[in-house]
């Protein structure tokens, strides 16, 4: 039998700056809508306290009407035990928790209720929303973190754990966020891939039980599967219809997301850092904070759900994303290892010749004793290679300002090969089992950044080459093998610990970073894309998405990306990958944060001029690319040519990139295609960039159509065998 129940709501954006504590009395329902610009999550207690998630989705026009939303349904969980907003075990929850412990005295259940709230309003953007739950029978809370993002529809959701029990209490579970959805039926897309093959997608329904996408890999925790996905809700969502959640960890290590279709049809998703061999001894007092889930959700399909979290990553989460960036010459395809002084001058010669900002310095350049030749030795012996190098890194700078470009450098500092220095010297510092053989990944160990002595060394590597060297414009940071055989020299009865201080300390070390150097460009980088997440990418201006650059397949990596983030945060290279022509490459890479990796020398006078011309025509779209907003119109998954779009905030600016992605016989875009994003008022000139010198647009010259025709008629750009990449820009005609 249910108590009669008074009800008091309270929703989060309405409430005064920093101000609102509620606490409530028993057999009161406390409903707690968590609103933003669109959408609403609603919690609510039950007569015994217990804090319910009970919608998820548009928010209502009256918030008083939340409160009713649970007496609507009639479904087969009378008991409640569903839809806990942070599921405890071992008491009367008995759905998979969110949470398992083993008290200080060995007992192994718990239960949350619901003592109080808060709201606090940070800016007119940004809210707060923490609430705090305890065990009635032991000193052991859970407060649980709502950051909401109300323009963008974003929200940020995290935990804290802490107790005073008398003694340690482990926690066998942690989860930084549990949702529970209603819908009639979810489909999950996820990733998966592995080295040069990430963000493959699938798509699939969700069948009863728990659906699990994990990692346990340590560091470079993608490289089967990352934390992102979707989550569609009715029906599978589309690019411009139907309801999607897109959530992703913010952390670099292992994650586990549970979907969880229960006995009553609805969706339990739990999100979080992975438990696997990593129970967490808390001590009295000690609080234990979980990462940020972050997660959007849109009625109006997949691609207005990733501009919301496009719009959010920018402004609030990579570092200078409203900012610039740079363009650039690497030489890791041209040269690997083998390279010396002459060797590079030349190269940054090229780099003003190909007319890019600035020279990337790859792997190689280091480690003496061991001198780094090859993937098997040197890492871990940060010193310029004297053969190589002779004058060092200082005189590279010199000879990059010499040629009017600026100078970056590449390295992997959390790892180390047992051919080096560092490794004879501290083989306490290397993660690895002291009585089992050691097994490598690309010939190389991790180090142990649990270890603070350690933490000091990697953030060293990056201080010595900034203070060395004050002009260093830019760092590729790389990490590439996984965590084997996980033990730690410095935890010691700790063991499980190990994953999550591994990361905890990598954090402190880019928090280290960015406090001496807050904006200067760095480079995510694992093996590709085996770290691609917002817990990195808060230090991080720009991620390398794959180490393959193979165009065709590019343009299906990078689709998938940009569901989660921003274009400018993409750094995207031209190489000699595959046999597309030079303009294809170009033209791909062009959609997010252009660089090169190629002989320039080995570029034709057309083919530079072609170069000089897209550099050109970049510079001038990078605001619409970098800042402005991105539609995906035709998915290289389903048609012949693939397009995609990206307009600046005013509208008056935008660029169409179209591929021919199908080889067949008379394949080609033979209707339009319609734009998005553009002023139905507005008139625009449209041509085509980015031709081939020689070659002339078969689009027509002088076009200008209203955005109420480009968006309802569309437009062809004759994408064919002869025209397997075309590049069309479109200003307000003034
Ligand atoms: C893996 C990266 O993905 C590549 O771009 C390159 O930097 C190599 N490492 C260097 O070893």
């Amino acid at each position: 039998m249910r108590r009669t129940q008074k009800k008091l709501i309270i929703p989060v954006c309405l409430t005064m700056a920093g101000m609102l504590a509620a606490a409530t009395s028993y057999a009161q329902t406390v409903t707690i809508p968590v609103e933003t610009q669109n959408n609403a999550l609603v919690l609510q207690t039950d007569g015994d306290k217990n804090l319910k998630m009970v919608y998820f989705g548009h928010k209502l026009g009256n918030a008083k009407e939340y409160e009713s939303i649970l007496g609507m349904y009639k479904q087969a969980d009378d008991s409640g035990v569903l839809n806990d907003a942070y599921m405890p075990s071992g008491s009367a929850s008995l759905a998979e928790p969110a949470i398992t412990v083993t008290h200080a005295d060995g007992n192994k259940s718990l239960n949350l209720v619901y003592v109080s709230h808060t709201v606090t309003k940070i800016d007119d953007d940004i809210s707060l929303l923490t609430v705090n739950l305890k065990d009635p029978a032991y000193p052991f809370e859970v407060t649980l973190y709502y950051k909401t993002y109300f323009k963008e529809d974003v929200t940020e959701q995290w935990s804290v754990i802490k107790h005073n029990e008398k003694g340690v209490v482990t926690l066998n579970k942690f989860a930084s966020a549990n949702l529970n959805l209603k819908g009639n039926g979810f489909w999950l897309k996820q990733y998966h891939g592995n080295w040069a093959l990430e963000m493959q997608p699938e798509e699939a329904k969700l069948t009863h039980g728990i659906k699990t996408i994990d990692s346990k890999l340590g560091t470079r925790a993608n490289l089967y599967e990352p934390s992102m996905f979707m989550v569609s809700m009715d029906q599978p969502a589309t690019e411009d219809e139907g309801k999607v959640m897109l959530g992703a960890l913010e952390w670099s290590g292992n994650f586990k997301i549970d979907l969880e279709l229960d006995v009553s049809n609805n969706l339990r998703v739990i999100a979080g850092m992975n438990n696997a061999a990593s129970e967490y001894h808390l001590k009295p007092g000690e609080d234990f904070t979980t990462p940020a889930f972050v997660y959007t959700y849109s009625d109006h399909g997949k691609g207005d759900a990733s501009r919301k979290l496009q719009r959010w990553a920018r402004k609030y989460k990579i570092v200078d994303g409203e900012g610039d960036r740079l363009t650039l010459l690497n030489n890791w395809e041209t040269t690997y290892f083998d390279f010396n002084e002459a060797k590079l001058a030349d190269l940054m010669k090229d780099t003003k010749k190909l007319g890019v900002d600035m020279f990337l310095l790859d792997d190689g350049w280091f480690g003496n004793s061991h001198p780094r030749n090859g993937d098997n030795a040197g890492l871990g012996d940060w010193q310029e290679n004297k053969q190589k190098l002779p004058n060092g890194i200082s005189s590279l700078v010199k000879e990059a300002t010499a040629n009017g470009v600026k100078f970056g450098i590449w390295i992997e500092p959390e790892m180390v090969n047992p051919t080096s220095d560092l490794y004879v010297k501290h083989p306490d510092w290397v993660i690895k089992q002291p009585n089992r053989p050691e097994k490598y990944f690309r010939n190389q160990l991790v180090l142990d950044l649990a270890n603070p002595q350690v933490q000091d060394f990697v953030y060293g590597v990056v201080d010595n080459l900034f203070t060395k060297n004050p002009t260093l414009a830019y760092i590729k940071w790389d990490c590439n093998a996984v965590i084997y055989n996980a033990y730690s020299a410095y935890l010691k009865k700790d063991q499980s610990h190990l994953y999550i201080e591994y990361v905890r300390g990598l954090y402190k070390v880019l928090e280290r970073v960015r406090a001496k150097y807050p904006k200067v460009p760095l480079m995510l980088c694992s093996g590709g894309g085996g770290r691609v997440d917002y817990g990195a990418l808060k230090y991080f201006t720009e991620f390398w998405p794959s180490d393959n650059t193979e165009p065709l397949e590019r343009v299906f990596i990078q689709w998938e990306y940009s569901f989660f983030y921003p274009a400018m945060t993409s750094s995207n290279h031209v190489t000699d990958w595959g046999k597309q022509p030079l303009k294809f490459r170009t033209d791909v890479a062009m959609m997010g944060k252009l660089g090169f990796d190629i002989v320039v020398g080995r570029l034709s006078e057309n083919d530079l001029a072609y170069v000089h011309g897209a550099l050109k025509s970049y510079d001038y779209l990078k605001d619409a690319i970098w800042h402005g907003d991105q539609y995906r119109l035709q998915s290289p998954w389903d048609n012949d040519a693939a397009s995609i779009m990206y307009v600046n905030d005013s509208k008056t600016k935008a660029v169409m990139f179209n591929y021919l992605v199908n080889n067949r016989y008379g394949t080609g875009t033979k209707v339009p295609i319609r734009l998005k994003g553009l002023d139905p008022q507005k008139k625009y000139q449209v041509k085509e960039i980015n031709l081939y010198p020689g070659n002339n647009s078969s689009i027509g010259n002088n076009l200008a159509f209203t955005g109420d025709f480009l968006m309802n008629v569309g437009i062809n750009p004759d994408v064919n065998s002869g025209r397997t990449s075309v590049v069309i820009q479109l200003d307000e005609a003034k």
